[in-house]
């Protein structure tokens, strides 16, 4: 196996015989190591980048804008990019199809905006119905030129690169999104920027921007954040390997805290702004063990390690506004394993969910409840009363890979009969899911 090979599944070469597995790399840090590598000036040596739909999105949008970026490989080899720098991405990329990601529309809009670039920025059905103002409005208050030829401020969006000023916002929601679309912008467009969030959005944007020689100072007040970027000239080429994304991680954690036996979770991200499931899973009675055996030890960017997960009884818990940002993705996962647990599980605060992929509360309750659980939308989360019979029925996703990925580790459960009508969904984050799911079902429980 290649140094950086994002694979490994079915390793029992472990001294204490636990089933080894490497999820496929974060996807968050896979889009920000792309952009952070092609504005640099030099070159960058990337591994462990997620071959996935989205971050390809990300990858074909800046190769349209004239960098020099090689196909990700599936197996988390080695990519090396050469740099354009700051002001490098030009050009007019025609229509960017963004697909299902937000991410890259999101994103991509703050470095068309300040680049001596233009694109129009579309994506699918689904991402064509998400909140764009949250990003051009800040971008506008720059002096971005933006167009929507759409609804509102939604997708096609045309952007037309353009002298930007310095900008403070007080974005209204903790979004990482939002956060690295201007500070993307103001490092391009070489003016000061700050962003300040009601509660602490995942860094990964800020941590590889300063491992480049950025200029970024972050204050904390209570749970609010103010970030602050002050203009460089010029970006450090990264040397980086991407840790296993903590979100695809989290299934398989939640599958075997639920079936029984155990499993090692090789070199996941353990950012803080990222690991909340982890601990909710603790905090629900689960053996879970973090940060032994880590493959890259300290240092780097970003915090990563192992996670060992033993399944023990699980009993319900209660997330609140303060727990999401850390584990927003999972939340649907975290209802899932709820409604196996003993007791009600209750989250709360999480309103954001409602513009994700689909609208994410709505799609958990549904599915929860065509297989015969009991469960209940609130306006900002849901609660779900915990049961031990058998489920069965059909779920619809939504096309949303999150759906799909946690109705996926119910139906594996031992005892379950659930089918996922769009099983396909997956490939925007995790293409290995179902593969993987099998192979922890089938060799977890001997641990
Ligand atoms: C992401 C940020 C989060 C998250 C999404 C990925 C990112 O969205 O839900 O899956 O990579 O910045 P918001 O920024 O909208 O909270």
């Amino acid at each position: 196996m290649t140094e950086g090979a994002a694979r490994v599944v079915g390793d029992r070469a472990d001294s204490d015989a636990l089933l080894s597995v490497r999820v496929p790399g974060d996807k968050s840090l896979t889009h920000r190591a792309l952009l952070c590598a092609v504005l640099a000036d030099g070159t960058s040596r990337l591994r462990g980048l997620l071959s996935a739909a989205d971050p390809r999105a990300t990858a074909a949008a800046l190769r349209a804008l004239a960098a020099d970026l090689p196909r990700i490989p599936p197996d988390g080899g080695e990519v090396v990019v050469r740099g354009v720098g700051l002001r490098g991405l030009r050009g007019d990329a025609g229509l960017i199809d963004c697909g299902n990601s937000g991410t890259s529309a999101r994103l991509l809009a703050g470095v068309l905006a300040a680049s001596p670039a233009r694109g129009t920025l579309d994506g699918d059905a689904s991402l064509r119905s998400r909140p764009m103002d949250r990003v051009v409005e800040p971008l506008r208050a720059m002096g971005a030129l933006i167009r929507a030829d759409g609804e509102g401020t939604r997708l096609p969006l045309r952007v037309e690169g353009a002298p930007l000023r310095e900008l403070s916002y007080a974005s209204p929601v903790a979004s990482a999104q939002v956060k690295s679309a201007l500070l993307f912008a103001g490092l391009i467009a070489g003016v000061r920027v700050a962003v300040g969030e009601p509660g602490l959005s995942r860094d990964h944007t800020e941590r590889l921007l300063r491992a480049q020689g950025a200029r970024i100072h972050v204050e904390r007040s209570g749970a609010a954040v103010e970030v602050e970027l002050t203009p460089v000239e010029r970006l450090d080429p990264l040397d980086f390997r991407v840790p296993g994304d903590p979100s695809s991680a989290a299934c398989l954690a939640a599958f075997v805290a639920l079936a029984g036996g155990a499993v090692r979770l090789c070199d996941v991200a353990l950012n803080p702004t990222r690991a909340g499931f982890f601990d909710a899973l603790r905090a629900m009675g689960a053996a879970v063990h973090i940060g032994a055996g880590s493959a890259e030890g300290e240092g780097g960017p970003e915090p990563r390690g192992d996670v060992v997960v033993r399944s023990t009884g699980l009993r319900g818990v209660t997330v609140g506004a303060e727990d999401v940002p850390t584990m927003i993705d999972e939340l649907p996962l975290l209802a899932v394993v709820g409604s196996r647990a003993d007791g009600e599980t209750t989250i709360r605060g999480a309103a954001e969910l409602r513009v994700k992929e689909s609208d994410r509360i709505a799609a958990t309750v549904e599915g929860l409840r065509a297989v015969g659980v009991d469960a209940e939308a609130l306006p900002d989360g849901m609660a779900v009363r915990g049961g031990h019979h058998p489920l069965s029925g059909r779920v619809r996703v939504h096309g949303d890979h999150r759906m799909a990925m946690a109705f996926g580790v119910l139906g594996a459960l031992p005892g379950n009969s659930i089918e996922v009508d769009d099983p396909a969904a997956v490939a925007v984050s995790y293409p290995e899911f179902w593969d993987d799911l099998r192979r922890v079902a089938a060799e977890s429980g001997r641990a």
